[in-house]
């Protein structure tokens, strides 16, 4: 199990002549085996977080250490599901599936076998020789679901995957994403707007503040067996929680449109 140290970490951007401090001194310690979301407002720097700990970004200041090393670029132990999907359009939804399980030398008919077995999860067996362009946007997030399961990463890093598809099947992958986490003890780090999924999932909730993004809070959620509970979405302890986060981030998103509208007024 591998744990995650954020240290005092800021990104900046230089953008059209302009400064955008994204973050600003974010200090966050993610446990190893630990299922922790991040919600913040619009524009806050979650996706920038998610990308400095995947390694595609370097922080302006401040340092990441995964399994005790310093994230000095991607890596095999860490695997990113984007906020937008992210396919290789020359290949079949099982091809991109595969396609990780190549960097990690998985034999081939292994490799055909788990690309099924992960397709079939995600519902999409059917489509299994389908094209991106072939593909609904929920359906391409779905085949970028599977190919960050299969490949099996010790950490999976993820930016709102379920936004883009119907209730039924984020409801059901959300199930489905806590058996495998229970299951293999991978450490989960899981961006989200959406209060209840954040609730639902998580064992921690960070809460961001507006932009320069810093933690504001950071929630726990002692819910027992989240995939047990038959109704757990309905339960007064659920309700609690998805309150406090929700006052935590209203003031946040307040702060957010104020300084989105000054912007604007600015141009
Ligand atoms: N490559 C970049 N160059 C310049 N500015 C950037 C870049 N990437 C992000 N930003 C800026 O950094 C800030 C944080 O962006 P980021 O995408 O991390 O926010 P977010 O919290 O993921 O937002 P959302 O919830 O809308 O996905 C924004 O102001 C954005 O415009
Ligand atoms: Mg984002």
């Amino acid at each position: 199990m591998t744990a995650i140290h954020i240290e005092n970490v800021s990104k900046v951007f230089e953008a059209r002549g302009a400064t955008v401090t994204a973050l600003d001194g974010i200090d966050l310690q993610v446990r190893a085996g630990e299922f922790l979301v991040i919600v913040g407002p619009s524009g806050c720097g979650k996706s920038t977080l998610l990308d400095l700990i995947g390694g595609l970004a370097t922080p302006s200041a401040g340092r990441i250490l995964v399994a005790g090393q310093e994230v000095t670029g991607p890596g095999l132990d860490r695997g990113v599901v984007f906020q937008q999907y992210a396919l290789l359009p020359w290949r079949t939804a099982q091809g991109n599936v595969e396609f990780g399980l190549e960097a990690k030398n998985v034999p081939r008919r292994d490799r055909a076998a788990r690309a099924g077995e992960y397709l079939d999860l995600v519902g999409l067996s059917a489509f299994h020789d389908r094209y991106p362009h072939e593909l609904s946007g929920g359906m391409k997030q779905r085949v970028a679901i599977a190919r960050s399961l299969a490949f099996d990463p010790e950490v999976l890093l993820m930016d709102e995957p379920f936004a883009a598809l119907d209730a039924q099947t984020r409801d059901g992958l959300q199930d489905e994403l806590l058996r495998i986490w229970e299951r293999t003890g991978k450490t989960v780090v899981f961006i989200t707007h959406g209060i209840e999924e954040a609730v639902y999932l998580g064992q921690r909730v960070a809460v961001m503040t507006s932009r320069p993004g810093r933690i504001k809070q950071v929630v726990d959620v002692p819910l027992t067996a989240r995939s047990a509970t038959e109704d757990l979405r309905s339960d007064p302890e659920f309700a609690h929680y998805r309150h406090e986060i929700w006052s935590l981030l209203r003031d946040e998103v307040d702060k957010a449109r104020a300084a989105e509208l000054k912007e604007v007024a600015r141009v």
